[in-house]
């Protein structure tokens, strides 16, 4: 089982975090990954200054944004969770 986290903290909220979730929990039902990935929220990250902070398996995404999470999601995260 992998784990995405996406920050929910203040600022990353502000940027839209919460769509992130939503769209990251649909996309984990519509491909079946129950069993695969897990997705958490967390606090502040340390990275407010960049986009909203996302990371998989520990590692940071970066600029991630409402309208490229899902692409992020295909590129990044998809490929690497077998
Ligand atoms: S609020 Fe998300 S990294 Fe700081």
């Amino acid at each position: 089982m992998k784990t995405v986290t996406v920050c929910v903290g203040s600022s990353c909220h502000l940027k839209g975090s919460y769509q992130v979730v939503q769209s990251y929990q649909k996309l984990i039902q519509t491909e079946h990954l129950e069993d695969k990935l897990t997705l958490k929220a967390s606090f502040c990250q340390g990275k407010c200054k960049g986009g909203i902070a996302v990371t998989f398996e520990g590692e940071y995404l970066p600029d991630v944004s409402i309208t490229n999470c899902e692409q992020v999601f295909r590129e990044r995260i998809l490929p690497n969770l077998d």
